[in-house]
């Protein structure tokens, strides 16, 4: 229960104001990240937000995964976008992407965090038969998307995957991404109008200049027919996320627990290849002068000098070395010290940070929790409660953002959002706990 200050106009019931909006975006099959802005369904959105409906609502949950499952290519990947139905409110629709798909799909993917949501919806549920079916069924299908990146996106066996476009990273217009969107060539793309600004302040959204070259990629990609035995060394954008990796290291450590447990050792052994390598190749993305993590571009074989919330998520993939891990959080204590609430998605003291547009600055609750999530593994209960304070306080007045301004805590870009709803949940489970 929480306390009414005095004199106060009673605060949100969060709690219901979160289920509201997980209602309102249910489409049935599947849930959209807010009506509008985003009406289809997206990847990590719908992975995030099941973890929130699993906590009423299992079955739902699992079908969440498995409808997006379902949209997965011959070869494995898993796209970022579903459009399952016909919705002129978005910018690139189907057309533009030209996948070919039976229900069209965009032609990328996004982190893969289905492998830790199954494992958590699996551990907490209440109907074991129920998850048991649900993972087994779904258990190849996650581990061939693994295997997909790693085979397509690491082709030279480096043990790290690269993104080919900004939006696989789910941080579209991080700084992250900037040197090296600058080499990709904005000419000859097809006349487009955008319609996102038409939803949200252009102020809060990516540039014009970031947009044609997101274009241009696309029409690239579908002009080598979204053949991904062709993109990752055709592509001209070719960057090592250090985000993207330790999602990817997560669920596949995750994905190898699920089957041992359920019986599948050779599927396992597989996953845990990965997640091994992986963790060990993290450590070439090390950067003395930031303190953390950072992105390589694979195309100008220099790290990206740029100190962006993906260099600190390997919290979330578990860090070996203490003296490693150690630094890492230190890192993150001092981005906290430069905010009023938690997590900037990118240092305040860089010149580039920008408190209100999208990946470049503002917080975000769904990274919150996968920070919450890694300290709490690693037994740094004080950090983690911190940040699970701090993202509450961002939603106390009811409003469910898609992200929030690090200094001043304003609500951002789309309202009434799906995962901000799920995250909602779950941190007053955690706060309760
Ligand atoms: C934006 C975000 C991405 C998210 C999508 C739908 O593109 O950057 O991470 O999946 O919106 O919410």
């Amino acid at each position: 229960m929480s306390a009414v200050g005095a004199g106060a106009s009673p605060p949100p019931d969060l709690s219901a104001l979160a289920w509201t909006i997980l209602e309102d975006n249910d489409r049935g099959q599947y849930s959209v990240p807010t009506g509008g802005l985003y009406p289809f369904q997206w990847n990590w959105d719908s992975c995030l937000t099941a973890l929130g409906q699993a906590r009423r609502h299992e079955a739902r949950a699992w079908t969440e995964i498995a409808t997006l499952m379902e949209h997965q290519w011959p070869d494995g990947m898993v796209p970022h976008i579903i459009f399952h139905q016909q919705d002129d409110s978005y910018f690139p629709g189907p057309d533009v992407w030209g996948t070919g798909r039976p229900v069209a799909t965009s032609g990328i993917t996004q982190p893969p965090i289905a492998g830790f949501v199954m494992r958590r919806l699996f551990e907490r549920a209440r109907d074991q038969g129920l998850a048991q079916e649900h993972a087994r069924a779904l258990l190849p299908k996650v581990a061939a998307w693994h295997d997909w990146f790693y085979a397509n996106r690491d082709p030279a066996g480096t043990g790290l995957v690269a993104i080919v476009h900004p939006w696989e990273s789910g941080r579209d217009n991080s700084i992250d991404w900037d040197e090296a969107l600058a080499r990709v060539p904005d000419e000859g793309v097809a006349p487009y109008v955008r319609k996102d600004t038409s939803h949200v302040d252009h102020a809060q959204r990516p540039t014009k200049a970031e947009y044609d070259r997101y274009l241009w990629l696309v029409q690239h990609f579908r002009s080598l027919g979204w053949d991904n035995a062709k993109i990752h060394d055709a592509s001209p954008f070719q960057v090592v996320d250090p985000g993207l990796n330790a999602i990817l290291i997560r669920s596949a450590d995750d994905l190898a627990w699920l089957a041992e447990t359920l019986g599948e050792p050779a599927l396992a052994d597989r996953q845990k290849h990965h997640a091994e390598k992986g963790r060990a190749a993290l450590e070439s993305l090390w950067s003395e002068d930031h303190g953390q993590y950072v992105c390589f571009d694979r195309v100008s074989s220099a790290p990206v000098d740029s100190a962006a919330i993906g260099g600190i998520l390997p919290i979330f993939a578990g860090i070996p070395d203490p003296a490693r891990f150690s630094a890492l959080v230190a890192r993150l204590r001092l981005l906290l010290s430069r905010a009023r609430f938690a997590t900037a998605s990118h240092d305040p003291a860089d010149p580039r940070f920008d408190g209100l547009r999208y990946w470049r600055g503002p917080a975000w609750l769904i990274v919150n929790y996968l920070l919450v999530d890694g300290l709490l593994r690693a037994g740094e209960g004080d950090l983690a409660r911190r940040i699970i304070d701090s993202s509450l306080a961002l939603t106390k007045n009811g409003d469910l953002s898609e992200y929030y301004d690090p200094h001043t805590g304003q609500g951002l870009g789309g309202g009434h959002f799906s995962w901000t709803a799920a995250m909602v949940l779950e941190f007053l489970e955690l706060q309760e706990g």
